[in-house]
């Protein structure tokens, strides 16, 4: 260090040594030299010093402003050589200190007497010093001082402790590894974890070695190129004063120029939309020079867009109840847990109603943490139950506004508006996709379509949209459910909205209608899944356009309750078993459009009912007790589209005729309980053949023999099933039958039950798309395909892919099934068998290649599974470990 304190030290030895040096002025050379030259070598030295020091000053604010103003790092030359300095310094100061001694030394006797050897010494060391210093300052040219710092390869982020992402984390990491993946996507709902599984790769980037540099980026609604771009500057450096004012190509240029001599890895948390990385620079990651991008969504479909290959792209889901235990004792603390024996049964059903949604057990357990009483936890429940969590402390702040974003990014309020009829429906309920596209219709959310068809596929365009955007999630059998988070949420939303206003008491057990009040505001009220039994007061709903009273108790519905609900377009009574009567007062209802009476007890429909003029849906469906339908009532339903009758007891020929009357008549599902019924009904027009999307043949006792051809032909017929046709033994192939359009074109799903002299199905061979095959109590049947009569039609039919579409077979209580079909079969799209109570089928159609990449299950159970013969060992052993042993309930 070169202080003024040693400078000032250094100035006051000179001065004083000056006036000894002179007087021993002639000294000669030779051994004694160095004595000799002492005196010019000290004056040398004195001089090389100061100009060492002053380099040394110079070259060390160099640095300093290096470092601070720009931000730069020391070059390790330059480091070195301050050192060296700062060390030949110090050694000269301490000569120079010495330097008084010896030259009085010198001086006390005269140039040739001899010297004590220490001056000598002295004299030696000085030579030696002088040129060293002269060699430093020498080397002390450097025209830079300091360099832009190297890229760290990354850098810590912080993180919470996590629970339960282990297996995301290892998926992911798994899949950087590979060399052929060069995008990553991780999607989920909102508040599940995706940003803390980014840090946790981040961080383990940080611990580990390896050759990658590591760039993180937040992306944003708001101008998202330009946001990464400035971070990744940043972090490479780029960014300076003139970074600024560069356009956003130039931008990308520049780190374009960068990121291609880089192998890199850019985690990109948060995108909304489709992420342009070279509008922004970013070089594709190649296998070549395998750099990776990382990237975070709340959008199924923007995955997709930014990597088709769905295998690298990985959903976090939420919390299996374990886990989300353990994150929610983590919140809560385990002190709070402890307090009360109570609590910790509490805290379970507090946890249950957060469905496993981390954002939402982080919230909740913030806010209960400071509850220590029963009482406390039991109205925590109570709100959570009643979706009404937003009172509890950064529920309605935090968590809801954080999740409210997806909701804000839909394209438009007709979005918006459909997600929130959605949350209708009860908790952890799986909605038909079909049923609740038909409510949209009904309350008009949809644009106006002249074909039903036409306003489905809109509405599974918009439900497609949601599931995008994670805020519906799909189900089995083409349903969708809401996580009951977000259900929450779409409540809160609705309840804060302006223009709408819902009422929901959903499976929450009410015994009575709601108390008598003004709804004025009310425009859609759900009391779903509770147990009233009789409506006995007016509901006052100017506005109401939607009421759900399905799966109650529902008794008696006094005249006048459809009183005062002029603008009802929905009405859902499904599931109300001891409701036996309509009431007259239904006529009130002129702007119904949706009526939905299956699975009630109705008699009989009131003959009234034709004031409802604008109805499009009439569901009729398992209304067994259904005995009389006044004529001409069907007809007089002119913008009639929708017509569900399967398994209604007012035998369909009775309408058939009237239904010829309906125009728009495009979904209808249909019972025939004799092959004369059949018949008759197959010589109606091609128009209404075109609207059957469901039938089934029920309780036949007419024949032995059925010939199934006049169905195959209907071109939508989605939905099969023979039930109870006990004198049924054959259903018959015809061996002239052309595949194509004639043929089964649109079903998907079949079922067979308790058609006890049935010996196979090989009809299904004529089911191209048959999705789901559910063959149940049919103790005669021997084979599914029989290849005997296979053999007959296969001169016909050279390519059969049969059950190249099947996603699900379920066989149950089949006592004499000994084959399903005598080859191996590959079943591309299977997912899951279950096989149960079949205890002469011993032999699965299948080989090693068969289901290659599905994700089957097989279930049944332990003993049958024990016996099944393979083809092979190695279809053993591809196919063990896909059994899950199933228990038969009650
Ligand atoms: C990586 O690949 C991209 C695209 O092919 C290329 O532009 C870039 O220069 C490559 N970078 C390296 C380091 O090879
Ligand atoms: C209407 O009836 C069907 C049964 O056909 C049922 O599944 C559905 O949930 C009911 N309600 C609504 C609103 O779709
Ligand atoms: C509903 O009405 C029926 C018939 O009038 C009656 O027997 C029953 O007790 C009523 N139920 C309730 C809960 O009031
Ligand atoms: C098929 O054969 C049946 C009689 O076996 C006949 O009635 C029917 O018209 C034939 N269909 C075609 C498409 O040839």
């Amino acid at each position: 260090m070169l202080t003024s304190n040693s400078l000032s030290l250094f100035f006051s030895i000179s001065l004083s040594l000056d006036p000894i040096i002179t007087r021993c002025s002639d000294c000669a050379t030779g051994q004694a030299s160095y004595i000799c030259n002492l005196e010019d070598n000290l004056h040398a030295f004195q001089a090389e010093v100061a100009g060492l020091k002053e380099l040394r000053s110079d070259l060390m604010s160099r640095v300093r402003i290096a470092e601070d103003e720009q931000q730069l790092k020391p070059l390790n030359q330059v480091e070195g050589w301050l050192s060296r300095a700062e060390t030949l310094i110090n050694d000269a100061d301490q000569l120079i200190v010495q330097s008084p001694q010896h030259v009085e030394n010198l001086c006390m006797g005269d140039c040739w007497s001899t010297h004590p050897r220490s001056s000598i010494k002295f004299g030696k060391k000085i030579a030696k010093k002088l040129q060293e210093v002269k060699d430093q300052k020498e080397n002390g040219d450097f025209s830079d001082v300091a360099s832009k710092p190297p890229l760290p390869s990354a850098t810590e982020r912080p993180s919470e402790p996590t629970v339960g992402l282990e297996s995301n984390f290892n998926k992911v990491w798994s899949c950087l590894q590979k060399e052929q993946v060069g995008i990553i996507g991780i999607y989920g709902l909102g508040g599940v974890g995706k940003t803390t599984l980014l840090n946790q790769i981040n961080n383990k980037f940080h611990d580990t070695t390896h050759d990658y540099h590591v760039i993180w980026a937040v992306a944003s609604q708001d101008r998202p190129i330009e946001r990464v771009q400035d971070q990744i500057a940043e972090r490479i450096g780029l960014s300076n004063e003139g970074w600024k004012s560069k356009s956003l190509d130039e931008k990308a240029e520049g780190i374009f120029q960068v990121l291609c001599k880089k192998k890199f890895a850019l985690l990109l948390d948060d995108i909304w939309e489709w992420f342009d990385l070279t509008r922004a620079g970013v070089p594709l990651p190649t296998q070549q020079n395998g750099s990776k991008v990382i990237f975070t969504t709340r959008r199924l479909d923007v995955c997709c867009q930014m990597q088709p290959n769905m295998d690298n792209n990985i959903r976090v889901e939420c919390l299996p109840p374990g886990k989300a235990f353990k994150l929610f004792e983590e919140k809560v603390g385990s002190e709070t847990l402890r307090m009360h024996p109570d609590i910790s049964k509490l805290a379970e059903a507090v946890v249950e109603e957060c469905a496993g949604l981390p954002l939402a057990l982080i919230t909740i357990g913030r806010a209960m943490a400071s509850k220590k009483t029963p009482r406390e936890w039991e109205y925590a429940i109570e709100v959570l139950r009643q979706s009404a969590a937003s009172v509890l402390p950064g529920v309605g702040k935090e968590m809801y506004p954080k999740l409210k974003f997806s909701y804000d990014c839909l394209p438009d309020e007709r979005f918006r508006s459909c997600f929130l009829y959605c949350s209708l429906y009860p908790e952890d309920y799986l909605i038909d996709d079909d049923e609740l596209v038909d409510c949209w219709i009904g309350e008009g959310l949809l644009d106006e379509h002249t074909y039903l068809r036409n306003a489905r596929n809109q509405g599974h365009f918009i439900i497609g949209s949601l599931i995008d955007a994670c805020l519906l999630e799909k189900g089995p059998y083409g349903r969708v459910k809401m996580h009951d988070v977000i259900r929450d949420m779409a409540l809160w939303i609705a309840g804060e909205s302006e223009n709408e206003r819902f009422f929901v008491k959903s499976g929450v057990q009410l015994k009575e209608q709601p108390k008598a009040k003004k709804w004025e505001e009310v425009t859609r009220m759900s009391l779903r899944k509770n147990q009233i039994e009789n409506l006995t007061e007016i509901l006052e709903c100017p506005n109401l356009r939607t009421l759900f009273l399905s799966s109650n108790d529902l008794k008696v519905i006094m005249d006048d309750f459809f009183n005062s609900m002029p603008m009802l377009r929905v009405l859902d009574l499904f599931n109300n078993m001891n409701l036996e009567e309509l009431p007259v007062g239904i006529a009130k209802l002129v702007s119904l459009e949706h009526l939905n009476l299956s699975q009630t007890g109705i008699k009989k429909l009131p003959v009234e009912l034709k004031a409802l003029a604008k109805l499009k849906y009439l569901n009729l469906e398992r209304t067994c007790d259904l005995k009389m339908i006044p004529q001409q009532l069907i007809s007089s339903f002119s913008k009639l589209q929708v017509l569900k009758m399967e398994e209604c007891g007012y035998g369909c020929l009775l309408v058939l005729e009237e239904m010829e009357h309906l125009k728009y008549l495009n979904v209808l599902t249909l019972t025939f309980r004799s092959a004369s019924e059949l018949e008759k009904a197959s010589r109606f027009n091609k128009f209404f053949s075109c609207a059957i999307e469901h039938v089934s043949l029920q309780h036949f006792r007419d024949s032995r023999s059925l010939n199934i051809m006049a169905l195959a032909k209907l071109q939508h017929l989605c939905v099969l099933s023979l039930s109870s046709c006990m004198d049924l033994e054959e259903v018959k192939i015809e061996r002239n039958i052309t595949e194509g359009a004639g043929c089964f074109h649109s079903l998907r799903s079949v079922t067979l039950s308790d058609c006890n002299h049935l010996r196979d199905v090989s009809w299904v061979i004529f089911a191209p798309h048959l999705e789901h095959l559910w063959i149940y109590g049919c103790i005669g049947l021997e084979e599914i395909i029989s290849e005997e009569k296979l053999g007959e039609v296969a001169e016909l039919k050279g390519n059969l892919n049969l059950f190249s579409k099947l996603k699900r077979l379920l066989l149950h209580r089949l006592p004499k099934l000994k084959t399903m079909y005598h080859h191996a079969l590959p079943f591309p799209q299977l997912k899951q068998v279950c096989i149960m109570e079949c205890p002469m089928l011993k032999k699965l159609p299948l080989n090693s290649n068969s289901a290659k990449g599905q994700r089957l299950i097989i279930e049944g159970k332990e003993g049958w599974w024990k016996d099944v013969e393979w083809e092979d060992e190695s279809t053993k052993i591809a196919f063990l470990p896909t059994f899950i042993p199933r228990i038969i309930k009650g």
